[in-house]
């Protein structure tokens, strides 16, 4: 079976916790392609010659996760040379037999558009502020302003920027608990797996 979910939307709009539970519950293999540019972002040095040059151990660092990697990781994600570097990967990831989740910013519209399912995760940048906070801690306003810069510079860069595929189911998250939210999303996996 080839299927594949693509999960695009905004900094800390939940899109990990909801692609992880849906390739557990669909026995989906999960990409989170994110981790692919905080990876070439805190290799520092030159970032084409470290997304050409990208392994295994390079996204098993510990430090990634850190609002630092979050914004290295959106400046290198604005440079075509990277994102071209990155692409084969996530597109044989996303065709692989059995069927992938992935999430990001550009799946839907860039990486897979023929993806069978396309979700567009956001939330208030207020509420997304407070879930970053309580996962990497610091101080709320320096989160939010963060989330804030972060967003803004992936919605306008000229290479893949940010923004729901035109047939993207849009999911807002910010009044929704985690379970709601995947219910949801799982509901609509439902539906266009028996269409398939
Ligand atoms: O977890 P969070 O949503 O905060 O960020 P992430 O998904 O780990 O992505 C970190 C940064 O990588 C984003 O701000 C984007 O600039 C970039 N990125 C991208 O350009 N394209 C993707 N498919 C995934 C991430």
């Amino acid at each position: 079976m080839i299927f594949t979910v693509a999960v695009d939307g905004p900094a800390a709009a939940g899109k990990g916790t909801i692609s992880k539970a849906l390739a557990a519950r669909f026995g989906l293999a999960h990409l989170d392609t994110g981790l692919l540019y905080r990876a070439v972002g805190a290799k520092g040095g030159d970032a084409v010659a470290a997304a050409r040059g990208l392994e295994p151990a390079d996204l098993a660092r510990g430090d990634l996760r850190s609002l630092e990697a979050g914004a290295a990781a959106s400046r290198v994600a604005a440079i075509p040379e990277v994102r071209a570097a990155l692409v084969a990967f996530q597109r044989d990831f996303a065709r692989r037999e059995g069927g992938a989740v992935l999430d990001g910013r550009d799946i839907g519209t860039v990486i897979c558009p023929e993806a069978e399912v396309k979700l567009f995760v956001t939330a208030s940048p207020e509420v997304r502020a407070h879930r970053r906070g309580l996962e990497v801690g610091g101080d709320a306003a320096q989160v939010l302003a963060e989330v804030k810069e972060r967003d803004a510079r992936d919605m306008n860069r000229a290479d893949a920027p940010l923004k729901p595929a035109p047939d993207a189911v849009l999911l807002d998250t910010s009044d929704l608990s985690v379970e709601a939210a995947v219910a949801q999303a799982a509901a609509l996996i439902e539906s266009r797996l028996q269409g398939a």
